[in-house]
């Protein structure tokens, strides 16, 4: 049988005008990607807070988080979001997000790898994110492109609902190579 023809894939920055498909496109990953990590209430309460248009527009125009979209043959498979922290060269990957058609086919890794670059252009030489202890297939590639886990933390996220997190680091190496 022919191999599969390669497929074109584009990251491009997200606009305001980008921000009501990205949100939906979050709820469709959630929905299919939390169930058995976080409870079905609680993804519906973490989407409602998280990514009300209000609030992304909010780190988009204040906080100075950047959002980017993949997109796979023109289809917006996939986004990430990044900003900086009060750490002087920290930046946070905030979200970082792949329908599950789309994964363990190197297409996150390739976000990965341009929110890195785009970090470390703006002057980041540490990467920091916090990712689901229990959300294994994240964490395997995070660690995969170079995170390593820094600390454990519970945050309270309200109504009664917690985040159970791992943080995890990542050096940025100085020069492009
Ligand atoms: C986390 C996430 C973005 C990772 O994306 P991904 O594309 O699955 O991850 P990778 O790029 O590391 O995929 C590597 C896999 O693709 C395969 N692959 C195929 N072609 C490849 C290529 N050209 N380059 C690299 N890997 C390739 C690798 O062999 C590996 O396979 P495996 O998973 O069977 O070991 C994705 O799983 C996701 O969106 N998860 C749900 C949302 C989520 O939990 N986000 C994190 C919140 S903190």
């Amino acid at each position: 049988m022919a191999p599969p023809a390669p497929r074109y894939v584009e990251i491009l920055p997200a606009t305001e005008a980008d921000l009501p498909a990205l949100a939906a496109l979050a709820g469709d990953i959630w929905r299919q990607h939390y169930p058995g990590i976080i409870s079905r209430e609680q993804i519906e309460y973490m989407l409602s807070q998280m990514y009300a248009l209000d609030t992304l527009r909010e780190q988009l125009r204040t906080q100075g988080i950047l959002f980017v979209r993949l997109l796979v043959a023109e289809r917006f498979v996939g986004f990430a979001s990044f900003g900086p922290q009060p750490e002087l060269g920290v930046m946070k990957l905030h979200k970082c997000y792949l329908l599950p058609e789309f994964h363990s086919q190197g297409f996150g890794s390739r976000l990965l790898q341009y929110c890195e670059s785009e970090c470390r252009r703006l002057g980041a030489r540490r990467l920091v994110l916090a990712v689901n202890k229990r959300n294994v297939k994240a964490i395997t590639a995070y660690q995969r492109n170079g995170f390593q886990v820094a600390a454990s933390v519970i945050t309270d996220f309200g109504h009664g609902f917690v985040m159970d997190d791992f943080l995890m680091a990542k050096e940025l190496a100085t020069n492009e190579n």
